[in-house]
């Protein structure tokens, strides 16, 4: 299958990947309402269309956190993408580099930061979880700090995982030890392609930055258990003067919905605030992202640099993202399934359909540069 959009691809990474994998990055919390959310609430904002406005110099740059971008995006950090093709996540930062936009490493990512950071020119952005252990979390900001990383990505919205069905299905939770190994293995066995290329080489890698906490532990159910146990529910404001003590440059904080949230936030001067809920995959029922950017950008927009994530499946979603009142976006699943789908040159793919797409949607709305995008390009907006 040759894809042509997003969507493609992650028919074409539902293929690849075994299914624990495929399910992990797919599904959502429960029963999925705020992912389905999330994708129809943006699907259904309507632009408004121009004409006659000659808009033959269309430029997608834009400037973020101080970094001059190619496009207003990110990709942002998904937990063990680096399973889904070998040493995934150096060759998604690789391809973000060439196209000019950031790459965010998770937390939980399956190669560690020093691999990653050593691959490209362009350090990476980190995004850091709030864990127990507070030396561990200074020795996470101490690599990134080391590495370059000019942002760091602080989420806020897993002080307790959400439940994911699918992931209980397929044998990726609640079935520790031998049984859940055995089932993935035998989903793994059933695509071959996905064995040989990760399965077997890419392995060594698959405990990335967490690797010397787990103290040996190799396990993908070691991976999660520790994560179940070491992510700290007290997590609190006040947690941001912590941060800002290690951290020198800009904060970032993901995993934010509510305006009133917002607000605290930029009184405790936070530089920016991702509009999120982690992909529809914490607390089910919350609205869509593109439902609740609205409120917070009139609330904090001119305070802090908003970011949104969320259902963003081709480049009119992220123009419409912005026309919400977001200054630039965060790519989730759109990454994830096209290294799944295709590798490097598959997030190399995406990210032209992003651009192509985009100056579609910039053109036909009857703009030219990033920084005219507002809801003046909303149908109903005049
Ligand atoms: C498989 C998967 C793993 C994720 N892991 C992380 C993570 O480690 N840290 C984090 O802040 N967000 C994580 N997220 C949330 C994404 O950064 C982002 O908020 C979300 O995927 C956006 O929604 P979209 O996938 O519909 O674009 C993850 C999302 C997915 C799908």
């Amino acid at each position: 299958m040759k894809a042509a959009s997003i969507l493609d691809y992650r028919e074409l990474a539902r293929r690849r990947l075994p299914r624990f994998l495929f399910d992990y990055i797919d599904g959502g919390s429960y029963a999925e309402v705020t992912l389905g959310r999330n994708v129809a609430d943006l699907e259904a904002v309507a632009l408004r269309q121009r004409v006659l406005r000659d808009i033959s110099d269309i430029d997608l740059s834009t400037t973020l956190f101080g970094q001059r971008l190619a496009m207003p995006m990110a990709l942002g950090p998904v937990g063990l993408a680096g399973l889904n093709a070998r040493r995934g996540e150096v060759q998604a930062a690789r391809a973000a580099e060439a196209a000019g936009v950031p790459f965010t490493l998770s937390t939980v990512s399956a190669c560690p930061l020093s691999e990653v950071a050593g691959a490209v020119a362009t350090p990476p952005w980190f995004q850091l979880y709030m864990i127990r252990d507070r030396g561990f979390m200074i020795d996470l900001m101490q690599q990134a700090g080391a590495a370059r990383c000019p942002v760091l990505v602080f989420t806020v919205d897993m002080p307790v995982p959400g439940t994911r069905y699918r992931d209980y299905r397929s044998g990726l939770a609640g079935a520790p030890g031998l049984g859940g190994s055995l089932r993935r293995l035998g989903q793994a066995a059933t695509h071959p392609r996905w064995a040989w290329d990760v399965g077997l080489w890419g392995r060594p890698h698959h405990l990335g930055n967490v690797a010397p906490v787990l103290k040996g532990k190799t396990g993908l159910n070691d991976f999660f258990a520790w994560m179940r146990d070491n992510f700290d529910p007290a997590i609190r404001w006040d947690d941001l003067d912590f941060i800002r003590q290690h951290w020198k440059g800009p904060i970032v904080l993901k995993g934010v919905l509510d305006a009133e949230d917002a607000r605290e936030a930029a009184a405790r001067g936070v530089d920016g605030v991702i509009v999120s809920n982690h992909g529809g995959r914490q607390l089910d029922g919350v609205p869509s992202t593109a439902r609740a950017l609205p409120a917070i950008a009139d609330a904090v927009g001119d305070r802090l640099t908003l970011m949104a994530d969320g259902g963003i499946r081709s480049g009119l979603d992220v123009v419409r993202m912005l026309a919400l009142g977001a200054k630039g976006v965060l790519l989730g699943r759109a990454w994830a399934w096209a290294l799944a789908g295709a590798g490097e040159a598959g997030v190399a793919h995406v990210l032209r359909l992003l651009e192509a797409e985009m100056r579609v949607a910039m053109g036909l709305t009857g703009v030219t540069r990033v920084e005219q995008i507002n809801e003046k390009i909303l149908a109903g907006g005049e």
